[in-house]
């Protein structure tokens, strides 16, 4: 028995991944009434914009019980793993995305690093620390290049890849004796260092159900050719072709079905999307991390490629009702090249004016990230990651023609944004 469709839908989040969603949420044969809260610039021309912040859960609930809303789809890990969808659920508003102690898979690295080995899901050798000496001993012994990561959430920077000892060190002290991160810092854990490229998977899952989404590949550093700081992501590509049939139906069989269950049998009811981060090393694939929620921007490149419902989709996962669903997949490419603000990800400005071009082919979008409206009603940057310029292709090729067309077109006077998405891929072709 399948539950009628919603009629109204409340989207959580404000960046690029959310008006992507939004987006295809709109495509559903049931015509939905959408919402968001707090949206953005882009967002608002599309649906309706309240301003509750993400980490307003009880604000979001009221919001969602006044405005009767039937359906609530969460994008970014904060909320969740504050308990929005546990609140939600008890005034029986069904919501996509893990209750509070299915968002610890993201929330506590040590929490996934433990039920991967618990479960000898493939990853890397691991120690956990508290402590300062005892951690510098292990580093001492392991050597380096070694990775040290805070085992809390710290908006994606508690993450050091050390090349040598001295930075590793140097990385421990912050992390435990500097409180660098805070709460999410007073554990650590420190890892072996994985070599090859990394690929991710978004997987909906719902209890023991799941559905694997067409493969992409993000690129997380600022500069052409993976130079520069790390970033939120600065584009991305789908499929990912590094990621053939063959290495897919391992990568399941390995990692994504031995996941999925693991986390059932750990008690954890999970209905929402479990992104991993995998390594593929010369070994075979590993995981490097589990999110708990859509990846940004990975959905502005996956979503589009999705010939089924996306509502349909989302809301069966989140009523339990996924066993026996087909997804429909498109054969186009996409591409996702991300506008940032010069200076991202370190200082930028705000509030600079965008000129959008008149006419965009129909193959194109402009998806809004870190963006507002003036007192003049302009659309003005409003954060790093200001647009994620997607379009799809019938070749990989293509598809980064038409969004770097638009991306030229684009006026603004802090635009930045990398030439070489994809690029890795062509290289290959
Ligand atoms: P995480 O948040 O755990 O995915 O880590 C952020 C980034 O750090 C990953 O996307 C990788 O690029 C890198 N990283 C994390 N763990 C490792 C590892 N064990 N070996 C090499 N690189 C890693
Ligand atoms: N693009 C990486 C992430 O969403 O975490």
């Amino acid at each position: 028995m399948s539950s009628p469709l919603p009629k109204t839908v409340l989207v959580v989040g404000s960046g690029g991944r959310e008006h992507a969603l939004v987006k295809s949420l709109a495509l559903s044969p049931v015509k939905p009434r959408i919402l968001c809260a707090p949206g953005n610039a882009g967002i608002a021309q599309e649906a309706k914009c309240f301003p509750v912040m993400v980490d307003d859960v009880n604000g979001l609930v009221a919001l969602a019980d006044q405005e009767r809303v039937d359906f609530v789809v969460v994008g970014p890990e904060v909320p969740l793993s504050l308990g929005l969808v546990d609140k939600l659920n008890k005034i029986r508003i069904p919501a996509y995305g893990p209750k509070a102690d299915g968002a610890r898979l993201e929330a506590s690295k040590i929490f996934t690093k433990q039920i991967l080995l618990k479960h000898h899901i493939p990853t890397a050798a691991t120690g956990i620390f508290t402590e300062v000496t005892p951690a510098l001993e292990y580093l001492r012994k392991r050597g380096a290049p070694i990775v040290i990561k805070a085992d809390g959430l710290a908006a994606g920077k508690g993450v050091v890849v050390a090349q040598n000892l001295a930075e590793a060190e140097a990385a421990v002290h912050d992390m435990l004796a500097g409180n660098k991160f805070g709460k999410a810092g007073s554990q650590i854990l420190i890892e072996d260092c994985l070599v090859g490229e990394e690929t991710s998977l978004l997987v909906v899952v719902s209890g023991r159900d799941y559905v694997i989404l067409p493969t992409s590949q993000d690129h997380k550093r600022i500069g052409d050719g993976d130079t520069g700081p790390n970033t939120g992501g600065m584009g991305t590509y789908s499929p990912a072709e590094v990621v053939t049939p063959a290495l897919l139906a391992r990568i399941e069989r390995e990692i994504v079905k031995p996941s999925v269950d693991a986390i059932a049998n750990e008690g954890i009811e999970f209905r929402g999307t479990l992104f991993i981060g995998i390594m593929l090393t010369p070994d075979g694939p590993s995981v490097l991390e589990y999110n708990t929620r859509f990846g940004d921007p990975e959905t502005q490149v996956v979503l589009p490629r999705i010939g089924s419902d996306v509502l349909e989709l989302l809301w069966k996962a989140a009523r339990g009702e996924l066993r026996e669903y087909r997804l429909e997949t498109k054969r186009d490419y996409a591409v996702c090249v991300v506008v940032a603000a010069k200076g991202y990800p370190e200082q930028y400005p705000k509030g600079d004016v965008i000129v959008f071009p008149d006419h965009l082919p129909s193959s194109t979008t402009i998806i809004h990230a870190g963006t507002a409206k003036n007192g003049a009603g302009q659309i003005v940057t409003n954060g790093g990651r200001v647009l994620g310029v997607t379009a799809l292709g019938a070749t990989l090729r293509e598809a980064a023609d038409s969004a770097y067309a638009a991306c030229d077109a684009i006026k603004c006077d802090s635009k930045y944004f990398r030439r070489d998405i994809g690029a890795r891929q062509f290289n290959r072709q």
